[in-house]
This record gives C-alpha cells, structure tokens and sequence, in this order.
C-alpha cells in the first residue's frame, strides 16, 4: 500500500514538454533492483513533507477542506466527524498534520480549534479572514497557532520526489516554508548551462533556479521568498 502511495503521487505529476535527462541515468542498468527497494524505503522520507503558511481562512458546517470526507481512517489515524472529515488529536501540531495529510498525498491542510486537521486539495472557497482571527494555541504546542473557532490556519504540503531522474521547466511558485532542518536552497557559482545546473542537483535537491552562471540548488520544488527578486530559468523534477 505504501508503494502504491508513491506510484499515485508520480502519476499525479504534471510532466511538461522540456525533459532534461541527466547524467545519473548511466546508473540506470546497474539501479533496477534498488529502485524497487526504495519505493518503499523513499516513502518515509516523503512523508516529512514540508509546508508553507498561506494564512487564515473562514470555515462553516460545509467544510472549506473537505478531502477526508467519507474517510474513516488516514494512515494509523482515525477520521471523525463523518461529515466534513477531519482527525482529532490531543497532541495536534502544525508537523503532524502535515504528517497526516501526506498520508493521502493532499496538497493543503488547515488546522481549527486548537486539535482538528483537515486535509483537502483546494481551500478558500469560504474567503480568507484576518490573521488575527486564528488565535488558538495547537493542542500538541502553545507555541503554534491552530485556527480558532471557524477559521483555519491553512498550509500548503510540499512534497520530495526524491527518485525521478526528470527535471522540467516550471512556473515559479513560492512559499514560506517551514522546516527545523536548515536552509532551503545552496547555491554554486559559476555554472554555465541549465543542463550543468540540473546535473548538480542530486542528494537533497529537487528543483534548481537558474540564472547568468549561478546555481541556485533547492531542497523543495518550490521558491523560497529570498529568491523572488532572482530572474532566471526555474525547473522541477517531475
Ligand atoms: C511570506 O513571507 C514574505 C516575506 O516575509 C511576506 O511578505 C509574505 O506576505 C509571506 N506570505 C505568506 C503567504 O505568508
Ligand atoms: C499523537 O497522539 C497519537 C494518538 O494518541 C499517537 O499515535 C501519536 O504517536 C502522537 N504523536 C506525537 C508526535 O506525539
């Protein structure tokens, strides 16, 4: 089951024209038998998906981010309240509903009332609310923000596609990620084609930013802000 996660996760990737073999390919003869092992091995890595805050959003008895509807259990967790899914947890963090939803490959999460997650591919379908609106404490961490009473602190999931061997151009797409485990992106000077600047993204990179001869290396496939006022060519494993 874990692998047919993984599989459904790349039959959802959007591959576009451009393909930018690299050079890892000349492994391929001698890789068919780990590949298989790692399916399930890569698995668990994903699932510490990284997420980005996208701010407060108003939810109601029909629920904003509803993909769990009809769900009863997401991974080892149990879903409640049948109508509107979500999982309820006395220890609920930002991280683990980050954890739970990457369970189902879902693109968003928002949390409400300090320990409920919901997951769901789409969200604001209600308008966004003030900041100040979400105001709970997470029930698993004072320290973290969990919505509050009909509002939802929503955040986007990025995932890793650690195995593909493809890169393709890409529209920007920006996030503020949250992560405890160092920076974002690396960045090697001087590079002097795309193609190079793929090659060298390999352990802990899934996307590179390209411009002039600089290398922008990124460990998600998504721009961090410090990166916006950076022109260039931006491509993503796919
Ligand atoms: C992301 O961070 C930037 C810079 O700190 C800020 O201007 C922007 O509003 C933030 N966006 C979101 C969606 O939180
Ligand atoms: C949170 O609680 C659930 C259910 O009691 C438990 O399975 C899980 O391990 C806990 N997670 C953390 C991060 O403490």
């Amino acid at each position: 089951q874990s692998c047919s996660w993984r599989e459904a996760q790349k039959r959802q990737a959007n591959p576009i024209s451009v393909r930018l073999p690299i050079a890892a390919l000349t492994m391929q003869t001698l890789s068919i038998l780990p590949l298989i092992l790692c399916c399930c091995i890569a698995l668990d890595h994903s699932l510490g998906a990284e997420f980005g805050h996208l701010g407060c959003f108003v939810d109601t008895a029909t629920r904003d981010i509803n993909g769990l509807d009809g769900w009863s259990t997401i991974g080892p967790y149990s879903v409640t309240w049948s109508s509107g899914g979500t999982v309820e947890l006395s220890n609920m963090t930002v991280q683990l509903c980050s954890e739970i939803c990457a369970y189902g490959n879902f693109r968003y999460f928002g949390l409400q009332h300090s320990s409920f997650c919901f997951c769901g591919n789409s969200y604001g379908r209600h308008g966004s609310a003030a900041d100040s609106d979400c105001n709970m404490a997470c029930a698993g961490n004072s320290a973290q923000i969990c919505g509050s009473f009909g509002r939802n602190s929503v955040y986007r999931q990025v995932y890793n596609r650690p195995d593909s061997k493809y890169f393709a151009l890409a529209d920007r797409d920006y996030a503020n990620l949250t992560s405890t485990s160092g920076p974002f992106y690396r960045t090697e000077q001087p590079v002097r084609s795309l193609t190079e600047c793929v090659y060298r993204c390999d352990a802990d990179c899934q996307a590179v930013l390209f411009h002039l001869d600089a290398c922008h290396l990124l460990r998600f496939a998504v721009l961090p802000h410090e990166l916006k006022t950076v022109a260039g060519k931006f491509a993503i494993r796919v």
